[in-house]
């Protein structure tokens, strides 16, 4: 298949371009520099120069394709409505890529919080409610003659596959334990986020890209851990024999801004893959969270 990928040039879409290409699939994506070009043009991706904001530019690649997988912003409406208009009637494949803080509650790192699975009725903060309607409005668009489907990962750790090598939360964490020389964590630590590796998440994508139907939407996630837990396993790590201190909300505010604590570290978002092991007979492989941590990839 041709495929056009937005955030090619990123963690999860420099992951996914790289497994598609490896199965076969010829890829373009969008990036927003001359350098960024030269920085994927040697994983064998094609550079289409741009910004989402270029709106004929993303309805020209969308037109080119088999199959258009968005993954730059989850956020970002009017991205995904140009793709899914250029589709209609097409019988083209559309992937939204999302991300489960559309669950996220507001527990500043104090309790562990409810679990989501796809049946689960979502009712998202203030902050995530364009997510959940882009993600619907997505989903709906199967019913315009397209294939559309939505992919929503937890908490991603393991090196990218592409230009980009880091994710989000574990790096944050790890940068602020070298800080201090402890393991931090929000109030008690005792909010829990679902996690995947890296590895595993490129899988799901090739094969909803392959076998998916329309309509559908998958959680990602193989496993979960609290925050107190992931912190300790940094502490090991980095040879602080385990032990952590709690941080106050308006501390980690000023490390990671208001949606990086509140919505982020401090929030519990929890979920269950189920739909993606029926379906599509996804089967994560790849070291559980804690383990990669303290024995795998970050310690180099
Ligand atoms: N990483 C996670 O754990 C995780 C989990 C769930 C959901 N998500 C969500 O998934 C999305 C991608 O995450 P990621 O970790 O892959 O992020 P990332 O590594 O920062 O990659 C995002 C890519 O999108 C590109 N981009 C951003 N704004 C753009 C614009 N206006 N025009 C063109 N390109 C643009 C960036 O380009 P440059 O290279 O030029 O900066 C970058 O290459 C984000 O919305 C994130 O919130 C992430």
């Amino acid at each position: 298949m041709k495929v056009f990928i937005t955030g090619v040039a990123g963690f999860i879409g420099g992951s996914v371009a790289v497994t598609l290409i490896k199965a076969g699939h010829d890829v373009s994506g969008l990036v927003r520099s001359e350098a960024r070009a030269r920085d994927i043009e040697p994983f064998g991706i094609e550079p289409v120069i741009g910004d989402l904001g270029d709106l004929a530019v993303l309805a020209r690649a969308a037109n080119g394709v088999d199959a258009v997988i968005n993954i730059a912003n989850s956020d970002n409406r009017e991205v995904a409505d140009v793709f899914l208009k250029s589709m209609r009637g097409t019988g083209k494949t559309y992937i939204q890529s999302s991300g489960t803080s559309i669950v996220a509650d507001l527990a500043g790192g104090a309790r562990p919080g409810k679990i989501f699975d796809e049946a689960t009725p979502v009712n998202p903060l203030p902050l995530r409610a364009g997510r959940v309607a882009l993600n619907d409005a997505v989903l709906a668009a199967s019913n315009d003659g397209l294939r559309a489907v939505v992919i929503c990962p937890s908490l991603i750790y393991g090196v990218g596959l592409g230009a980009s090598k880091d994710s989000m939360q574990v790096p944050w964490m790890i940068e602020l334990a070298k800080k201090h020389g402890v393991g931090r964590h929000i109030g008690a630590g005792e909010n829990i986020w679902s996690n995947v590796h890296i590895n595993d998440l490129v899988d799901l994508y090739r094969r909803a890209l392959q076998d998916a139907p329309g309509g559908a939407f998958y959680y990602a996630e193989n496993g979960e851990n609290s925050m107190r837990e992931l912190a300790e396993a940094i502490s090991r790590m980095l040879g602080y024999g385990g032990r952590t201190e709690s941080m106050s909300v308006e501390d980690a505010v000023a490390e990671w801004g208001e949606g990086g604590a509140r919505y982020t570290m401090g929030s519990n978002s929890r979920v269950r893959a189920v739909r993606a092991r029926e379906e599509l007979g996804w089967s994560p492989l790849a070291l559980p969270l804690l383990d990669e941590v303290e024995h795998g990839c970050y310690r180099s």
